[in-house]
């Protein structure tokens, strides 16, 4: 298939392009670089030896996107532009509330103007809320806006919910929502990984910056939770699974199978993870053991918005999709630090 990716020079995106394309696909992207590097994309082809289209295009600029269609024939689109931050999404509501609502809007209408009907959507596992009890299967969202607390995790439900609207009325689409639980690591060549601009929010990144010595220390987020050693618990999947269950997920637009998961049957939707809880001490102490390195930390405070445990049910990917992860927990902690090692800079 032809696939445009949207926001493709991105941590999932890069990962995913190489997926596609060892699997026989084509690939567009469109990227406007706020949060990632064009060297990601060379990469990509030098790991694949492949080519791939690449458009600096921000998605609020319709007519850009329109010339980008017009010029190619495209069977589907990979939606991961967005922005990310959750603590920055609270001080920035309204950038988060324009360009992440905003780009997804543009990509679909022109999509449809185009008479491609095909989208892959990524969302979160935020969508199920803070009170939602492990492991979640995708039943038990119940798409309540009340229930999330920062702006970035509201976009992925509002956009849950239009592309669920949107299906309604046109019975020629097809809709993939993934909704990804936590995912880490690299691809194992050290050529493409996670480079988070300025401090990194979330524990893999962060973990990655103390053992090549840029940050001093991890601060764990309490270790008085309700969980075997009192730290959070979490499912890490690694970011090359979480490709091939891109790859996986297109099937679903070669075939006639109806979803159970909408009124008309055709929008479908995925957990990607693997089922497995892993606590903040487990991830720390993998990445010592299997880096041979010390990761130096001190229990802070909790943070806020955080739960003691969040695990899916993996089981309709499986069933469905045929999608399981092969890397494990060691892989996860092995390639992050290879790809930090190899680029103490990230890819600038
Ligand atoms: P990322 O920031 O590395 O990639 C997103 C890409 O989108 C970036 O390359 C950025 O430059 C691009 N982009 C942003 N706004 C754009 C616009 N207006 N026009 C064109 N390009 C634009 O993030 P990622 O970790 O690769 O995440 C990809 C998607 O998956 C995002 O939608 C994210 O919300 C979602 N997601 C990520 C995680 C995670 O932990 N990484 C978890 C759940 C869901
Ligand atoms: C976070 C976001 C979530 C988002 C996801 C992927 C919050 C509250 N949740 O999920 O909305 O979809 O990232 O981007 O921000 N931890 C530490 N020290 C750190 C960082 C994290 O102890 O420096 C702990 C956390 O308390 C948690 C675990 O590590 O128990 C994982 O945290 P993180 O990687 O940020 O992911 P989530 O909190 O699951």
């Amino acid at each position: 298939m032809n696939i445009l990716v949207a926001g493709g020079a991105g941590y999932i995106g890069s990962h995913t392009i190489v997926e596609l394309l060892n699997s026989g696909h084509n690939v567009i992207c469109v990227d406007n670089l706020s949060n990632s590097s064009k060297v990601a994309i060379d990469r990509v082809e030098e790991i694949t030896n492949k080519k791939v289209l690449f458009y600096k295009t921000d998605l609020s600029d319709k007519n850009s996107l329109n010339d980008i269609f017009e010029n190619n024939r495209i069977d589907a689109c990979i939606m991961f532009a967005g922005l990310k931050a959750v603590g920055e999404s609270t001080k920035k509501p309204l950038l988060y509330y324009m360009n992440n609502l905003t780009s997804f809007m543009n990509l679909v209408e022109v999509m449809i103007s185009h008479n491609c009907y095909n989208i892959i959507f990524s969302s979160s596992a935020t969508v199920y809320g803070l009170l939602a009890k492990s492991p979640i299967s995708e039943d038990s969202y119940v798409g309540d806006l009340g229930k999330i607390t920062n702006p970035y995790g509201k976009t992925k439900l509002i956009i849950e919910q239009m592309l669920f609207d949107i299906a309604k009325v046109n019975d020629k689409l097809k809709i993939v929502i993934l909704r990804y639980f936590n995912p880490v690591g690299a691809h194992k060549s050290g050529l493409l990984g996670e480079d988070p601009r300025g401090i990194p929010n979330n524990l893999m990144p962060y973990i990655a910056k103390v053992a090549v010595g840029k940050m001093e220390k991890l601060h764990i987020y309490g270790n008085d939770y309700n969980t075997k050693d009192g730290t959070g618990v979490r499912d890490y999947i690694h970011v090359v699974d979480l490709a091939m269950g891109h790859v996986a997920a297109l099937k679903i637009f070669e075939t006639n199978k109806k979803s159970e998961d909408s009124g008309n049957g055709n929008v479908f939707v995925y957990n990607l993870g693997t089922g497995v809880g892993y606590s903040v001490l487990d991830v720390v102490n993998t990445y010592e053991k299997v880096n041979n390195i010390k990761i130096n930390y001190v229990i802070d405070g909790r943070r806020d918005g955080d739960v003691d445990t969040l695990y899916c049910n993996p089981k309709k990917a499986r069933e469905e999709l045929n999608f399981k992860p092969q890397l494990g927990l060691d892989d996860m902690c092995r390639d992050s630090y290879n790809f930090q090692k190899n680029n103490p800079n990230g890819y600038n």
